[in-house]
């Protein structure tokens, strides 16, 4: 399955952290694979003044846990070219597009071109016009623009952004990246979904009584403080992971498994979400600041005591939330919700909880059942376990939960390629599937605006939980104010599975 897409990829930002951790040792794997070789280049696009050896010894540097031969290591190294520029400089752009030029005639590129923006968002606008004023998409392949997130501040700066960028390029041209549609796990919920017959059926508010979703972190917010003070967990996790999950767990069956239906699909539960204002916010969405305390037996500091972060700051580490869809399908089921940095667990979990069995016979042992979950583990592990009752071995009458499992981790044995991957190869072929279209970030700024702007109209005593747990207790009152809990990560992990 060699695709090998001839195209030049750009990619701004080169000498920063994205590039580094997620760019080049992607690319790296591609090239290994034989799914990128003979005709790809990448330019690397950055301030710095460095060498285009400077830049392969970066490049070297980042993949050099992978590299499988020396030999092939500097044959990928060899498609590597490096351009310094100023992002609001003409001139450059004008070397860059005769570089471009250049390597489209030595490696027979057919003109194709991938812009990747890895840099701060504040330039996307800029740069885009210059592609477009300096002559860079004008090319007779494809032009394409992958974008990282932030996309916008809300939905108004969001709109802004894409105005500017749409002046460059053409909606099917846009591919805004948003890593979670690159897990393995998340695409698997699809599959999960509308290749069994076990399940579809039951894929409704007569059988399903909540889901709940978790993504926590053990990290805090690292060298990223300055960023995360502007955005806090609600826009740098809520608005686009999270809600992206939501929409393909609650999605109707797209007619078709192209980009458009699924697309279309996703749009309509984004719109159908119960979009919550004023002082009803605080029954649907909580949030928390993490306080100083233990992970791992090691002591952590509090937010406000971070590098680049204010000491009386009111950014929100951690978001809860519930989120009803009004729909046919969904009617009154509780979609929970909740992501964190500084948690006891790194963790990604979807929990689908069914409904009680409509009469328990087996209350004589004074036991109530086990609801039957569906639990898809996102990362670390990867899998899927279906939580039912049996009989407890023995001459007894109770009931005990038994779990059904596949893993990924345990029966392919191979590792999943990083997201990333799969990101970029999807880019280069055009296949825009399992990237953001522009009609979902405007719904999900839209939902989460409301909330926003309720959070930046009132405070919350901050720091309200400690580093290590799971979050403030009103995440906890949050379910139970609806007869539900949390289902503890703990009890939940796949690797517990025998
Ligand atoms: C990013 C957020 O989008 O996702 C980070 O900006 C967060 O704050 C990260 O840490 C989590 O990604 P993952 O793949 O580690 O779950």
């Amino acid at each position: 399955k060699q695709t090998d897409t001839p195209a030049l990829t750009i990619i701004f930002g080169a000498t920063g952290d994205l590039a580094k951790r997620k760019l080049f040792p992607s690319l790296y794997n591609l090239f290994k694979k034989g799914e990128i070789s003979n005709h790809f280049a990448c330019v690397g696009v950055a301030r710095r003044q460095w060498t285009e050896q400077q830049f392969r010894n970066h490049v070297r540097e980042s993949v050099i846990a992978a590299i499988h031969s020396n030999e092939q290591m500097e044959e990928f190294l060899s498609h590597f070219y490096y351009q310094s520029l100023d992002v609001t400089n003409t001139e450059a752009y004008i070397e860059l597009l005769q570089l471009a030029n250049q390597l489209n005639t030595k490696y027979h590129l057919n003109g194709n071109r991938m812009f990747y923006l890895a840099m701060a968002p504040e330039f996307f606008g800029t740069i885009a016009e210059h592609l477009k004023r300096d002559g860079l998409t004008d090319t007779n392949g494809f032009s394409r623009l992958v974008i990282e997130k932030p996309f916008g501040h809300d939905l108004q700066s969001a709109k802004a952004l894409n105005e500017k960028i749409r002046t460059a390029f053409r909606e099917s041209e846009i591919f805004r990246i948003d890593h979670y549609l690159g897990k393995e796990m998340v695409q698997n919920i699809e599959a999960i979904r509308f290749a069994n017959a076990l399940f579809e059926p039951l894929w409704n508010s007569r059988y399903i009584s909540n889901v709940q979703i978790t993504t926590s972190e053990t990290l805090g917010v690292e060298e990223r403080g300055r960023y995360y003070e502007k955005n806090g967990a609600l826009r740098d996790m809520v608005q686009n992971h999270v809600l992206q999950m939501v929409a393909l767990l609650a999605m109707e069956p797209p007619i078709k498994l192209t980009t458009d239906e699924i697309r279309s699909e996703k749009v309509k539960v984004l719109r159908a979400m119960r979009r919550i204002e004023g002082q009803n916010i605080q029954h649907f969405f909580v949030r928390g600041q993490y306080g100083a305390g233990k992970i791992n037996q090691e002591q952590q500091i509090s937010y406000r005591e971070e590098h680049n972060v204010d000491p009386e700051s009111d950014t929100e580490t951690f978001v809860a939330g519930k989120i009803l869809i009004d729909n046919f399908r969904w009617a009154g089921v509780p979609f929970y919700i909740r992501t964190g940095k500084r948690l006891a667990k790194k963790s990604t979990k979807i929990v689908i909880q069914f409904k009680d069995i409509p009469m328990n016979l087996y209350y004589q042992t004074d036991q109530p059942l086990t609801p039957n979950l569906l639990v898809i583990h996102i990362q670390p592990d990867e899998g899927i376990t279906l939580y039912l009752n049996a009989k407890r071995v023995g001459p007894y009458l109770d009931r005990t939960p038994v779990k059904l499992s596949f893993s990924n981790n345990r029966f392919n044995g191979i590792n999943t390629p990083e997201a990333y991957e799969k990101l970029l190869y999807d880019a280069l072929r055009g296949d825009a599937t399992n990237f953001t279209h522009w009609d979902e970030v405007a719904l999900s700024w839209n939902f989460i605006d409301a909330i926003s702007h309720h959070w930046a109209e009132t405070t919350e005593k901050f720091p309200n939980y400690e580093a290590g747990s799971m979050g403030p207790k009103q995440a906890d009152q949050l379910l139970e104010q609806d007869g539900f809990f949390w289902w503890p990560i703990d009890y939940l992990d796949v690797d517990e599975c025998k």
